[in-house]
């Protein structure tokens, strides 16, 4: 077994990405991309689809990485006589295959949304029973990319084998047509995705639907964490909390190629503060969710666009090495006062080149000054006795060079990043350099920047303070040779 060999970082990609990577061949590491739905729901069109890849384009956010538009519900009036979807002509005029050519014209790729039940979430035409045909039709339209989803899915779930054989029925369609689409899983964590779905899918959604709220429950999320990993009623409405804390079961069971989908990002939407954005798009990004921008690019405010663009954090997502990081611990800390209080989480993973990201998280409603040893960050490593905590460490901060207000202002009202960064540089070009690249060449923008040595020993500890309902992210990187390195278990 891969998991139980101990191999040095470099091998460990080579070996994951040559020999392990799913049946398609993409998503190597989490995609990215833009969806309409949390900004807009059904209110979609032709229009909206090319003004946000036209301003992607502009704003720098495709060279970031972001490549996938996809059109979420809501784009179809039914089916023609023969059985073909019918686009809704009002909202897309030309029909599909334009928009899809104008979006390949401008470098991005397609997506495109169906449903493994009889009707889609909003009632529109499902696939169910049509799965070929639509794949077909899909593929000739030249759709990169397609998100699944799982309403009216006629009682076709329950147990793994009946959701299994439901969502297999479109990725072998996917599959027959020739065509490489990405193929995203929206059942929303049902029947455990994460045991079964890596050899048919590059991603899977692993709770109920997100909503922008940083903590508040609502009754209509109804699982509780501990039943993160048995949640028979996904529901909606889960706030960031909700998810993180659902998802720490099964975290480590995405790999290269088929990833556990959080649910599409928030940031921009106005629900909550920079601060829990910067959680958000932290936690998102470490444990490699697929990072789908859910705002309304058109109108971008400058803190939502240097946060999507940190190349620093962006990094930890597309990292080589595919590792999710693991929640090292988390504690309660009481309340001070009658609004202080809350939870505080350590966490932490292996990046390529021997690289450790580690990550303070402030989910109380005070500043708090975290701390963390270097038992706690190579707890998987060996711990105390772990040769990582006998090293003395580089330690990087994530989010220290983000892009200042009026330099991601500058770049909205320009419209053009070359000029609005005048020789400074905060964007990182994932088209001149992939992400894989620029980690192996040290490039300074996804390194972060240094901020200290964390010595060795096991009791050694870093602190810090963190704001209320905030973080702090680092990339630790080994003084001397790196250590070796071994991916956790599946
Ligand atoms: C179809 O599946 C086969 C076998 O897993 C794989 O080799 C091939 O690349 C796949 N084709 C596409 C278009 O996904
Ligand atoms: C990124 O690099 C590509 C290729 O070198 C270039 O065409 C593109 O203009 C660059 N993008 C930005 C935003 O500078
Ligand atoms: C079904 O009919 C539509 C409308 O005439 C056409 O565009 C489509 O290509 C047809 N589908 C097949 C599979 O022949
Ligand atoms: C699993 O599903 C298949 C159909 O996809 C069925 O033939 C088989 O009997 C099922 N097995 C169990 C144990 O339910
Ligand atoms: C972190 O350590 C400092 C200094 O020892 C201490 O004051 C603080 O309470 C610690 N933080 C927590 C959350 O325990
Ligand atoms: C940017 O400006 C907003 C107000 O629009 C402010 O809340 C925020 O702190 C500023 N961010 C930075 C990084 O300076
Ligand atoms: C920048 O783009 C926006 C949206 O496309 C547009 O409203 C604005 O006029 C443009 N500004 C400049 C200076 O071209
Ligand atoms: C660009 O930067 C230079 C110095 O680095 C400065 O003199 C110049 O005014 C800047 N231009 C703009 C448009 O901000
Ligand atoms: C990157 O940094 C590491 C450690 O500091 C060093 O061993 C390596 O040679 C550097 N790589 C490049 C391409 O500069």
């Amino acid at each position: 077994m891969l998991s139980k060999t101990v191999l040095t970082a470099a091998s460990l990609l080579a070996s994951q990405v040559s020999a392990v990577l799913m049946h398609n061949g993409v998503a190597a590491t989490p995609q990215m991309g833009w969806d309409n739905w949390n900004a807009f729901g059904c209110d979609v069109s032709e229009d909206l689809l090319l003004g946000t890849a036209n301003r992607m384009v502009e704003l720098g956010l495709r060279d970031a990485g972001y490549y996938y538009i996809v059109l979420d519900d809501c784009w179809s009036t039914g089916r023609y006589p023969n059985g073909t979807l019918m686009p809704d002509f009002t909202k897309f005029p030309n029909g599909m295959a334009h928009v899809a050519g104008q979006i390949h014209a401008l470098g991005l790729g397609f997506g495109m949304y169906s449903d493994a039940g009889r009707y889609t979430c909003g009632q529109y035409a499902g696939s169910l029973g049509y799965e070929q045909l639509d794949a077909n039709t899909f593929a000739e339209w030249g759709v990169d990319y397609l998100k699944y989803d799982n309403c009216y899915n006629e009682g076709q779930s329950g147990t793994a084998n009946i959701s299994y054989a439901r969502y297999d029925r479109m990725s072998q369609a996917l599959n027959a047509t020739g065509r490489q689409i990405l193929y995203s899983m929206c059942n929303w964590g049902q029947d455990h995705p994460w045991d079964w779905a890596y050899s048919i899918a590059n991603s899977w959604r692993a709770t109920g639907d997100i909503y922008d709220s940083f903590d508040r429950p609502d009754v209509r999320c109804p699982c509780s964490e501990e039943q993160g990993f048995d949640c028979a009623f996904p529901g909606f409405h889960c706030s960031v909390m909700n998810i993180i804390n659902k998802v720490v079961w099964f975290i480590h069971r995405s790999q290269p190629g088929g990833w556990n989908d959080l649910d599409m990002l928030e940031i921009g939407n106005g629900g909550q503060t920079d601060d829990e954005y910067k959680i958000h798009m932290t936690m998102w990004a470490a444990l490699k969710s697929p990072l789908i921008m859910g705002t309304d690019i058109r109108s971008l405010d400058a803190n939502a666009y240097s946060i999507y663009t940190n190349p620093a954090i962006l990094a930890l997502s597309q990292d080589p090495a595919g590792a999710s990081a693991q929640r090292r611990w988390r504690y309660y800390v009481p309340s001070t006062d009658m609004y202080g209080g809350g939870e505080i989480q350590l966490w932490a993973g292996n990046l390529a080149q021997g690289d450790y990201v580690v990550i303070l998280l402030n989910a109380a409603n005070e500043a708090l000054m975290l701390n963390a040893t270097l038992a706690d960050v190579f707890l998987d490593q060996g711990g105390a006795i772990s040769t990582q905590a006998k090293s003395n460490w580089d330690v990087f901060d994530l989010w220290a060079s983000r892009m200042p207000n009026a330099t991601a202002d500058a770049i909205l009202t320009a419209n053009s990043t070359v000029a609005a960064l005048n020789g400074t540089s905060y964007l990182y070009n994932a088209t001149a350099q992939s992400y894989a690249e620029g980690i192996a060449n040290n490039d300074t923008l996804l390194m972060g920047t240094r901020v200290g040595t964390w010595q060795a020993g096991a009791q050694s500890t870093w602190s810090a303070m963190v704001p209320r309902h905030g973080v702090m992210a680092y990339r630790l990187r080994p003084q001397g040779a790196p250590t070796v390195s071994k991916r956790d278990e599946l």
